[in-house]
C-alpha cells in the first residue's frame, strides 16, 4: 500500500496513543497508511481496505472506526488510540489477558480490530450483556470462527474489571 493518497503531502501533527507526531502526507490518505507505514503501528491491519471486515479498527477519541476507510483528515485534532496503546506484553489490558485466558485467538489477524471494538464497547457499556457484545462485534470479521470464545473473552474481561 501506498504512503500517500491522492491530494499533495503537507506536514500535519497526529495525536497516537498519548503522543504526538509530525507526518508528512496528504490529508486524503488513509489513516492506516500513516500508522503502518509512517509511524510504525502495525497492529491495526489491512484486510479488505474498503471498511468492511474490521481489521484496521483504531479508537479515534473513543470511538471505534476503520482506519482504512478513514482519510488522515478525520483524526486531526482527535486522539487516535491503536492496539499497541492498549496495552503490551509488560501491561496487558484486561481484554487481552481475557482472550488469552480463552484461548480466543485462532490466526490472530482480527484481533487486533476485535479489541478495538471491545474496548470502544466496554468505555460505554463496562458490564456489557451477550447480545451487547455481539452487537459491537458484529462487523468484525473473524475467518477462523472464533466467534464464540472472543465474545465469552469479552465478557470475562467485563466481569474483570467489574471486580477492580
Ligand atoms: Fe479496514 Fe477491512 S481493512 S475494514
Amino acid at each position: 500500500m501506498g504512503a500517500n493518497a491522492g491530494g499533495a503531502a503537507a506536514a500535519v501533527r497526529l495525536s497516537v496513543n498519548g503522543n504526538e507526531y509530525e507526518v508528512d502526507a496528504a490529508e486524503d490518505t488513509p489513516l492506516l497508511y500513516v500508522l503502518r507505514n509512517q509511524l510504525g503501528f502495525k497492529a491495526a491491519h489491512f484486510g479488505c481496505g474498503t471498511g468492511e471486515c474490521g481489521a484496521c479498527r483504531v479508537l479515534i477519541d473513543g470511538r471505534a472506526v476503520a482506519s482504512c476507510d478513514t482519510p488522515l483528515w478525520a483524526a486531526l485534532g482527535k486522539r487516535v488510540t491503536t492496539v499497541e496503546g492498549l496495552g503490551d506484553a509488560a501491561h496487558p489490558h484486561p481484554l487481552q489477558n481475557a482472550l488469552i485466558a480463552e484461548q480466543a485467538g485462532q490466526c490472530g489477524y482480527c484481533l487486533p480490530g476485535i479489541l478495538i471494538s471491545a474496548a470502544a464497547l466496554l468505555r460505554r457499556t463496562p458490564l456489557p450483556n451477550e447480545a451487547e457484545v455481539r452487537a459491537a462485534l458484529d462487523e468484525n470479521l473473524c475467518r477462523c470462527g472464533s466467534h464464540n470464545r472472543i465474545v465469552r473473552a469479552v465478557l470475562r474481561a467485563a466481569r474483570e474489571g467489574a471486580k477492580t
